[in-house]
């Protein structure tokens, strides 16, 4: 039986990612391709409670190490829970957020060790990565102000990191972009700028250009 593939879409707060993915999959599963959308944190029950404690605005003085580490709990169950029997099922599977959000914010935004970050990576995922990431790059200030549009409603139950300082999110977006350097078989770098539809149209150009199509 042939093994699903493994998609991961990361970028900075209001990059769009969770539009983007919706529409990927509505696309391949109109193609009959059956598809998993996973997030994290989340993904899991486990998960999605470490997200509430992750998010909340209300969770003040954790420190970045216990942040890391609930983020990679979430991750560990995900993983063992639903993105591996699906991806050994043949089924598509799309991650918003994967590891590379670790580096990213823990990492660059917090200042983490890398090689802290590439330990706990080996420990929970092992040889597990996502076969591709789309980066959905933005300008910080441009991408803030989008997702604090859209979370003012929600703003106490999930805005803990929309209240870090722009500082923090150009530390993580060129930490994004220098991962993608680093990494250039895996990653593809998609403008974020513009309207839904040009930024699909960017998105599906990457995933056809690639060999193994769904
Ligand atoms: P997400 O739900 O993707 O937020 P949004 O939809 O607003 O883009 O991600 C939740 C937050 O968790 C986001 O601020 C990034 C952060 N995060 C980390 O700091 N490290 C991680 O490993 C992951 C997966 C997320």
């Amino acid at each position: 039986m042939t093994r699903g593939r493994f998609v991961s879409f990361e970028g900075i707060e209001g990059s769009g990612k969770t539009t983007q993915i919706a529409r990927l999959a509505e696309r391949w599963r109109a193609e009959g391709v059956p598809v998993l959308v996973t997030r994290e944190p989340g993904g899991t029950a486990l998960g999605e409670s470490m997200r509430r404690m992750l998010l909340d605005s209300r969770t003040i003085d954790l420190t970045a190490e216990a942040e890391l580490l609930l983020f990679y709990a979430s991750r560990s169950q995900n993983i063992e829970e639903k993105i591996r029997p699906a991806v050994e099922r043949g089924d598509t599977v799309i991650c918003d957020r994967f590891f590379d959000a670790s580096f990213a914010y823990q990492g660059y935004g917090r200042g983490i060790e890398q090689a802290v970050i590439q330990r706990l990576t080996d420990l929970v995922c092992r040889e597990f990565r996502p076969e591709l990431t789309v980066l959905l790059d933005i300008d910080p200030a441009t991408g803030l102000e989008r997702a604090r549009r859209r979370n003012r409603a929600r703003a106490r139950e999930e805005g803990r990191f929309e209240s870090e300082d722009l500082g923090f999110y150009e530390r993580v977006r060129d930490g994004y972009l220098e991962l993608a350097r680093r990494d250039p078989a895996r990653f593809r770098v998609v403008p974020a700028l513009g309207a839904v539809e040009e930024v699909e149209v960017r998105v599906h150009g990457v995933l056809a250009a690639r060999a193994h199509q769904p």
